[in-house]
């Protein structure tokens, strides 16, 4: 029995549980909110669709009682509040982080052999705050945004080239962040270098318009984005359940890799029922160096703040 939960009924999280039950991912799909009664009747609505979209999957909801999570094999972490119009991620941070570490503590009292994967902005940020908090290994604590990030990056690409995005494959390194690093020389269409189906400054464009895909949705609808979202977290929790081993990027504990240590920062991984079963390193040229270094270090300074709220 596959039980999966996740935390934070709202928008991203509903969403990847409703992705998860029609996937028939996992048995038991367990919603946890604080608010009350907010998870029970998010769950209740999606557990209505069953007969519709047939499948098995049951989705309970619950506030706050993480009795309901005990065992779970992964955790998927969403709760927090969203960026408004405005906001940066990181305006998020001292919120968010008070919210990750009480979460985090009472999923691991629950589910102490679970895997974690942390969606909550800003995320490698948040990531880390529940590495830190869970004191668990690496390879079971790590965060979404590479997959929504190259999501977007994919489907701008398919729009542009009027191919079906299922023959993009691409990768992108770095923060979830403007400094995000997507990678032309790693991005195929149905295996034909992209380079050689796209004039340079179309490119450009696109990646440009890949960095601000956050912010773009943000400034359409108020808030922050949830169906790309909710399902790019998952497809990595199928990965795991099903132990498909597929090479996603996502926001990783380094140590060493890319020349990059004690940062946690998006890079393609092997997703397995181990959770991050191999770290892979690409051969980047100068220049791709160059900008996940800049990531890094802006990904470092958040990271600082909060290394420094925690000494206080
Ligand atoms: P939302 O506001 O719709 O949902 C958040 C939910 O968390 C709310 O229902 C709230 O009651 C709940 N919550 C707050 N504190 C809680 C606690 N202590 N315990 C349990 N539940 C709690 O927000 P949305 O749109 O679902 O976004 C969630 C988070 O995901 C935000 O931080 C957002 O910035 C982030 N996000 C990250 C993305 C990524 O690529 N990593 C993409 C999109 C959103
Ligand atoms: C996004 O990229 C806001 O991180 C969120 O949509």
């Amino acid at each position: 029995m596959t039980k999966v939960s996740v935390i934070g009924a709202g928008n991203v999280g509903a969403t990847c549980a409703d992705v998860l039950a029609q996937r028939g991912v996992a048995n038991t799909v367990v919603l946890v909110d604080i608010k009350q009664n907010f998870a029970e009747g998010k769950a209740l609505d999606i557990w209505q669709t069953a007969p519709v979209n047939m499948y098995d999957t049951r989705v309970i909801g619950s506030t706050n009682d993480y009795s309901k999570t005990a065992d779970s094999e992964v955790v998927v972490i969403t709760s927090g509040l969203p960026r408004k119009p405005g906001m940066t991620r990181d305006d998020l941070i001292s919120t968010n982080a008070k919210i990750v570490e009480s979460v985090t503590k009472q999923v691991i009292e629950h589910s102490p052999n679970a895997i974690i994967i942390v969606v909550s902005n800003p995320l490698d940020v948040m990531t880390y705050c529940a590495f830190l908090t869970a004191k668990m290994d690496p390879s079971r604590v790590f965060g979404m945004a590479g997959v929504l990030d190259t999501a977007r990056y994919r489907a701008f690409l398919a729009e542009e080239l009027d191919v079906s995005p299922r023959d993009i494959q691409a990768m992108l390194l770095g923060g979830h962040g403007d400094t995000m690093v997507p990678l032309p020389r790693y991005t195929t269409v149905g295996g034909i270098p992209v380079t050689e189906l796209i004039a340079e400054d179309k490119l450009n464009a696109i990646i440009d318009r890949t960095k601000k895909g956050g912010g773009e949705i943000v400034n359409l609808l108020g808030t922050s984005a949830w169906y790309a979202p909710g399902a790019s977290a998952a497809q990595m929790v199928e990965s795991i359940v099903r132990n498909q081993k597929r090479i996603l990027p996502v926001c990783a504990w380094l140590q060493g890799e890319y020349g990059l240590k004690d940062i946690y920062m998006g890079v393609p991984v092997k997703l397995g029922k181990n959770g991050i079963e191999q770290i892979i390193e690409l051969k980047l040229n100068k220049a791709e160096m160059d900008m996940v270094n800049q990531s890094a270090v802006a990904v470092k300074e958040v990271m600082s703040v909060l290394d420094n709220q925690l000494v206080k």
